[in-house]
């Protein structure tokens, strides 16, 4: 009974975590399970849009009826997007995204010893930063993981990538935000009035996105 408003559109979702490696048997991540993206992805499919989400490892199964990509790295998940990007009608960047990758990755398993261990870390592609210098007809949806000064943070966001939407997410609390099935979030456009949702379930917070956009 939902109206299909998005039959012929090309969704792009990203959802779960990166993952970079610091040697064959370790790496750096984050607490993404992948349930926003996934709820997100979901949701379009049901509104009738061709969806395609690109995905970290999770847990979850693709019961979304969007095609999956999975990927790992940052560098992965730019690699796809770029394929899809310029066809592309809405992309929603749940993922949370290294910010960083290990400069030199061992080649073998990192030994202890007595000393410190340092890894290096340079800086990741900012993948919506990309695709917000090239947007032509695409909205784009990012979201902002923070823990303190959320609004101030996710709008410095918003104006910097070039997005027609952030969805600010509290990630300090236990009740919302990584792994939980709720969510509660703050929608931030350019240049309209800033939307609270209610805290509800993270397919209720899907379809405020497409509502919104
Ligand atoms: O997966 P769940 O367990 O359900 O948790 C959901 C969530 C908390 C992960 C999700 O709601 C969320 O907030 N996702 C955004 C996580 C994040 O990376 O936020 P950020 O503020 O660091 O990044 C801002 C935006 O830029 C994000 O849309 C991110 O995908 C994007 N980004 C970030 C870094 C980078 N190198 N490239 C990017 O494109």
């Amino acid at each position: 009974e939902r109206v299909q408003d998005l039959i012929g559109k090309k969704v792009i979702v990203t959802a779960g975590h990166t993952v970079e490696e610091i040697d064959p048997v370790r790496y750096i991540t984050n607490h993404s399970t992948g349930k926003m993206g996934y709820a997100v992805a979901r949701e379009a499919v049901k509104r009738g849009a061709d969806v395609i989400l690109i995905s970290g490892p999770t847990n979850l199964a693709n019961d979304t009826g969007a095609k999956l990509i999975s990927i790992k790295t940052t560098g992965q998940m730019y690699q796809i997007i770029k394929k899809y990007y310029e066809t592309s009608d809405i992309v929603i960047m749940a993922a949370a995204v290294a910010d960083y990758h290990v400069k030199t990755p061992a080649k073998q398993k990192i030994k202890k010893n007595e000393n410190e261990l340092v890894l290096r870390l340079e800086k990741n592609i900012d993948i919506l930063n990309e695709l917000g210098k090239e947007k032509k007809q695409q909205k784009l949806v990012g979201f902002a993981a923070e823990t303190q000064d959320l609004i101030k943070n996710a709008q410095q966001k918003l104006v910097k990538k070039n997005l027609d939407m952030i969805v600010a997410n509290d990630v300090s609390r236990k009740d919302i935000g990584f792994g939980t099935d709720d969510n509660e979030v703050t929608f931030i456009r350019p240049n309209k009035k800033i939307i609270s949702s209610p805290k509800t379930d993270k397919n209720d917070i899907s379809k405020m996105i497409f509502d919104l956009i």
